[in-house]
Parts: C-alpha cells; sequence; structure tokens
C-alpha cells in the first residue's frame, strides 16, 4: 500500500527538510511519516501520539505498507518520551496552537540551533507565532492551503536564540505569502476578531488593540 496525502498534509511534506529521522508528534493515522520514507524524502521516523487509539490506527497503517521496520511507534505526551539525540525534525500537525506552544514549553532541549520544526497548527496559529517569537524562534516559509471551506496555515521555525520584537498583528500574519488561500485565511480571523470587537465593544470595553489587529489584517490583504 503506498500513501497519497491531500494538500493539507503535502503541505507539511513540503516543508520538512528531510535526510535525517524526524518526530511526528500528535500522529494519529500516521500517513505524514509513512509518505515521507516512500518518498524517500527520510529515512526513518518516530510516529507519537498521547492516545493508544492513534497509536493502533498508526500501526495498522505502517504494518500494511510494510514499514515496521523504519517507524517506531511511540507513546508520548508531546516530546515528554523523546531524548534531545532522538531526532533532528519534528512536526507538530493537527493540534491547537496554543497546545503545540506549551508542549515546546515543557522540553528545555528543544532549544537546539540544529533541530527544524515543521508544525500545523489546526486553530489559534497567532498562540503559537507569539510563543515562537518570544522564545527565540525564527519562523522560515508559511504556506496556506485550503480542503472544502477549511484553511490550514503549515509553517517550519529554528531556534536563534534571538527573541524579535512583534506586533499583535504579526503574530496573526507571520509570514503568509500573498495568495488567495492566504488572503481567506487571514478574513475568516479577521471576522472571527470583529466579533469580537463588536461584543467587547457593546459592552464597554477597550478595543483598541483589537482594532490594530483588524486593520493591519484588512492592509495586509489589500497590499
Ligand atoms: C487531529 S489529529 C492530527 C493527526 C495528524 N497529525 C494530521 O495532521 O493529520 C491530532 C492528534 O494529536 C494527538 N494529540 C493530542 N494531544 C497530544 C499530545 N499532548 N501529545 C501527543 N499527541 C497529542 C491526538 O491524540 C490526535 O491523534
Amino acid at each position: 500500500m503506498s500513501i497519497n496525502l491531500t494538500p493539507r498534509l503535502l503541505a507539511v511534506a513540503s516543508l520538512v527538510r528531510g535526510g535525517s529521522i524526524i518526530a511526528d508528534i500528535g500522529t494519529d493515522h500516521g500517513y505524514l511519516p509513512i509518505y515521507l520514507i516512500e518518498t524517500g524524502k527520510v529515512p526513518a521516523a518516530i510516529a507519537a501520539d498521547i492516545g493508544r487509539m492513534p497509536l493502533e490506527n498508526a500501526r495498522k497503517s505502517v504494518e500494511e505498507c510494510g514499514l515496521s521496520d523504519k517507524i517506531e511507534l511511540r507513546l508520548s505526551d508531546g516530546l515528554q518520551n523523546f531524548k534531545a539525540t532522538d531526532v533532528r525534525e519534528i512536526v507538530f500537525a493537527g493540534m491547537g496552537g496554543t497546545l503545540i506552544a506549551e508542549k515546546l514549553s515543557e522540553i528545555l532541549w528543544v532549544k537546539d540551533e540544529s533541530l527544524h520544526f515543521v508544525f500545523q497548527p489546526q486553530s489559534r496559529a497567532e498562540d503559537l507565532r507569539e510563543f515562537l517569537f518570544s522564545n527565540g524562534y525564527s519562523i522560515g516559509e508559511e504556506i496556506a492551503t485550503h480542503e472544502g471551506r477549511r484553511s490550514y496555515i503549515t509553517f517550519d521555525a529554528v531556534y536563534t536564540g534571538q527573541t524579535k520584537k512583534f506586533t499583535p498583528a504579526e503574530c496573526f500574519i507571520g509570514k503568509l505569502p500573498h495568495n488567495e488561500d492566504a488572503h481567506n485565511h487571514l478574513r475568516k480571523q479577521s471576522a472571527r476578531l470583529q466579533k469580537k470587537h463588536d461584543a467587547l465593544k457593546a459592552a464597554g470595553e477597550d478595543v483598541s488593540a483589537l482594532s490594530e489587529i483588524i486593520t493591519a489584517i484588512q492592509e495586509f490583504i489589500n497590499d
């Protein structure tokens, strides 16, 4: 059996540098590591998940593809059951941005300039970008994709040790390119923020910070 990925996971695969063992945190079905090995991009992988059932899903896929000798399945909450020398490349896809940031903050050895990260937060990408900017990580490339009506943001990052000055709006925009998928994603974020803005304004709260973010997003889209 061979795995064909949909555009969402293809975006993740495209940002994987390859050439070394990767960790896929929150692997569930295990499709990403299988695809990366089948296409020759990585030699081996550790597919990790916090849940026994998802790991069982991954085990079945890995066995069907005859890759049990190349993909280790590991029960782990984030990177808790990993050590610094296990992998050089780490993927977090399909978990919320807030949770990914929390999982990174638990592990000291992730502050390592030789590690490469690929993230696809399924929600609150802004929380993950804020964490990365505040903790010495630098975002490389961002890709926006969609499947049906859902949009997905994927980006890679490395640790540089240099914290960056950033505005709240930059946490929403990141390094997104100017294309239809990115603009559609930002329109949805802007609509979400506008609802929050209107509710807070009606309650007599200060909405100047939210207004600034919404304006910056609109300016980016219209640029
Ligand atoms: C929506 S699935 C994403 C599967 C796959 N990565 C993808 O993008 O298609 C999220 C997976 O993350 C796992 N997960 C949630 N919290 C986790 C944690 N703290 N550590 C590891 N895995 C976690 C869930 O069990 C689930 O299998």
